[in-house]
């Protein structure tokens, strides 16, 4: 977005150049003016020049430019240090206001140390020469992008993530990008301490399968949801035991996922967990086996859960790996770190 700046000059400023050269330096005002023109062009802002050596005429711009440009670089000259009204004018147009000055007013006369406006100013440049007009552009530039990129902010881009997952599933729209992985991996939740003191081995380790979708909200930000069903789990404990159990999980992982390169992106989730347990297998090392099914063989417990994992999701395609971009499948890897779910599949979509 082109940005619109107004360079306000105070009184005495029109006769640079010629007015005291040695405090003020050799330039005109129209050769400063000229040269922001051309930083300007760079920075992609366009200026609108004025100066006065009236007090009521600089509150006037002031007011009459406060709905058209977006910040106002300004010398005010000596009215700097004593123009109340010109810092009521300031205060009143709620736009940024930059105030600069060619010379260093702190390492001059003592009237010239104190500005009554830089408190309502955005900033403060001075000492610089024809320069400090620069920074104060490229500060104003820095504010008011700043801002605008601020004010899109992540929270329409969740929101624009999100909507993208509800379009692509059903709508599935063309400009956004929608992927379905089929996937089946090895998970690895890792290792655990028991109450008795012993470690838990790895703890449980599980083989899960499920669909997975991202919707992608642009080239770089996507959501990423699903299901994910992992039938059997089984722990090794450091005695020696082979504990297999049927727990049969159903996971709703959601994802938002960040990409950085082509090949690795970064996300953070959670996921909705329902198990079932319902019994276990012991294979001790004396090869005894137990088996600790209730008789019935029916469910003991079972729990439903809201994980949020501090985990990292990488996703490797390999599509990009193995140049096979103009495949509508390629394979896709997940690797949910924090609960080392290894997975991978096969991707479907763009
Ligand atoms: C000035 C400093 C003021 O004190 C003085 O009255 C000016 C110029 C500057 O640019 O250095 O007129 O604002």
């Amino acid at each position: 977005m082109k940005l619109k700046i107004l360079v306000l000059n105070g009184p005495n400023l029109n006769l640079l150049g010629e007015r005291d050269p040695e405090v003020y330096g050799a330039l005109s005002l129209s050769e400063i003016n000229r040269r922001l023109k051309v930083s300007a062009d760079e920075l992609d802002v366009s200026l609108k020049f004025f100066q006065s050596n009236s007090e009521g005429e600089l509150i006037d711009l002031l007011h009459q430019h406060r709905k058209t440009v977006q910040g106002v670089v300004f010398n005010p000259g000596a009215y700097t240090h004593y123009s109340y009204a010109i810092r009521d004018a300031i205060s009143a147009i709620q736009i940024p206001v930059v105030e600069v000055h060619l010379s260093d007013i702190k390492k001059r006369e003592p009237f010239r140390r104190k500005s009554v406006l830089a408190p309502v100013c955005l900033d403060q440049i001075s000492g610089l020469g024809w320069v400090s007009y620069l920074e104060g552009l490229k500060r104003l530039a820095a504010e008011l992008r700043g801002k605008a990129g601020r004010r899109q902010g992540r929270k329409s881009k969740l929101l624009k993530a999100l909507i993208a997952g509800v379009m692509g599933l059903f709508l599935g729209r063309e400009s956004y990008a929608f992927n379905m992985d089929v996937i089946a991996g090895y998970g690895m939740p890792g290792a655990g301490v028991t109450g008795s003191g012993y470690i838990g081995g790895i703890g449980s380790q599980n083989l899960a399968y499920g669909i997975q979708f991202n919707a992608e909200a642009s080239s770089r930000l996507s959501i990423q949801f699903g299901t994910l069903y992992s039938p059997r789990g089984f722990s090794v404990t450091n005695s020696g035991v082979t504990s297999i159990y049927s727990t049969q999980a159903l996971m709703f992982p959601i994802m938002i996922r960040h990409k950085w390169f082509d090949l690795i992106s970064i996300g953070v989730g959670g996921y909705f967990s329902h198990s079932f347990i319902q019994g276990s297998w012991d294979v001790i090392p004396s090869g005894v086996t137990t088996m600790n099914l209730d008789d019935s063989g029916v469910i003991l417990s079972g729990d439903l859960r809201f994980k949020i994992l501090p985990l990292v999701n990488l996703v490797l395609d390999a599509r990009y790996l193995y140049g096979f971009q103009n495949l509508n499948a390629s394979s896709a890897f997940t690797a949910y770190v924090r609960d080392l779910q290894v997975l991978v599949g096969l991707r479907f979509g763009k």
